[in-house]
């Protein structure tokens, strides 16, 4: 039998305003979320048993705090169980993106597990069984499952579709090497609440959207993630002083930010230089997608 791979694509925040605060301390949300083709793989194999793989540059830390393998591991059992069937499948993950970093990784993986489990097993995404277990999954599992361009509202499980964002759209990834405790920034938050933001006027280009996202909307996470890590100062600096670059923004609860640029050559430039200064730092250009069938495609590409 063939292995069923699932990609699992980093998650941008380009916007995020929290709104709220629920009394189990959850946070109400409204943000604007798309994928990028950086991306970790996902793929299962029947086998007479459960084993879990790990591969690729980031693997090795889910060794010694196996959060992110677990979300994997968790998938594959709960699924089984809610399906009464029997987890004997091989997963093997292929850890490119840091781990705990704001742009999804371990929930990415998890909603990989999911869709390729449902292929695997031959059962509809939007069975209840998984739509109810990606929720329990992690706040981000939602919007991963789907992957594609979508607002994200109240604690995640609200989403809706948001416009396709324009065919070339360049970024560059950028993470200091810190990983961020996502229940830390958010508890560092201080001040008011902010308002929704959603789009309400279209965009046909990156430059009309990077000047609709710096209009009045923000990531509110980012001056507590640079409370708790002021290098991200530093990352968004460093976006901000290339060329062509059109915005420079913090993902999720970070350290990860990206930069939107003008076109893929300056993203690619871009990318050369804060990596040839800053060997430490991952730094990843990539394109973001409306959806996941552009990766097969984008694989053929040196960027990936
Ligand atoms: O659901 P997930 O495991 O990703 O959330 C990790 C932690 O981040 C939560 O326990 C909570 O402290 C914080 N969080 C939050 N509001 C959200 C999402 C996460 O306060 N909407």
């Amino acid at each position: 039998m063939t292995a069923i791979r699932a990609y699992a694509a980093a998650k941008l925040n380009l916007y995020l305003h929290v709104l709220g605060r629920r009394e189990d301390g959850y946070h109400l949300l409204d943000s604007l979320v798309a994928f990028a083709s950086a991306h970790d793989l996902v793929e299962v194999e029947s086998t007479p048993y459960f084993s879990l793989q790990l591969h690729g540059p980031h693997s090795l830390p889910l060794l010694m705090e196996d959060t992110e393998s677990n979300l994997v591991t968790k998938a594959v059992f709960r699924l089984a169980e809610a399906l009464g069937r029997k987890p004997h499948v091989t997963v093997k993950l292929t850890k490119n993106l840091p781990l705990a970093s704001g742009i999804g990784g371990g929930s990415a993986d998890a909603a990989a597990t999911l869709r390729a489990l449902c292929a695997l097993w031959d059962v509809p995404l939007d069975h209840p069984a998984v739509t109810e277990l990606a929720a329990k999954l992690g706040a981000d599992v939602p919007v991963c499952v789907g992957s594609r361009t979508s607002y994200f509202a109240g604690t995640g499980t609200e989403l809706s579709p948001a416009p396709d964002l324009p065919e070339d759209c360049w970024v560059v990834l950028v993470n200091p090497g810190v990983s961020m405790p996502t229940p830390a920034v958010f508890g560092a938050r201080e001040g008011a609440f902010s308002e929704p933001a959603r789009l309400t006027t279209s965009f046909t280009d990156v430059r009309e959207l990077a000047a609709l996202l710096k209009d009045g909307r923000r990531n509110d996470l980012t001056a507590p993630a640079v409370r708790l890590s002021p290098v991200i100062t530093q990352v968004l600096a460093a976006l901000d002083s290339t060329a062509g670059c059109l915005l420079s923004r913090m993902s999720g609860s970070g350290a990860t930010c990206f930069g939107l640029y003008v076109d893929f050559d300056h993203a690619v430039a871009a990318a050369e230089l804060i990596g040839g200064i800053r060997p430490g730092w991952w730094v990843q250009p990539a394109a973001l997608l409306n959806d996941l069938s552009g990766l097969e495609l984008l694989e053929g590409v040196t960027l990936l």
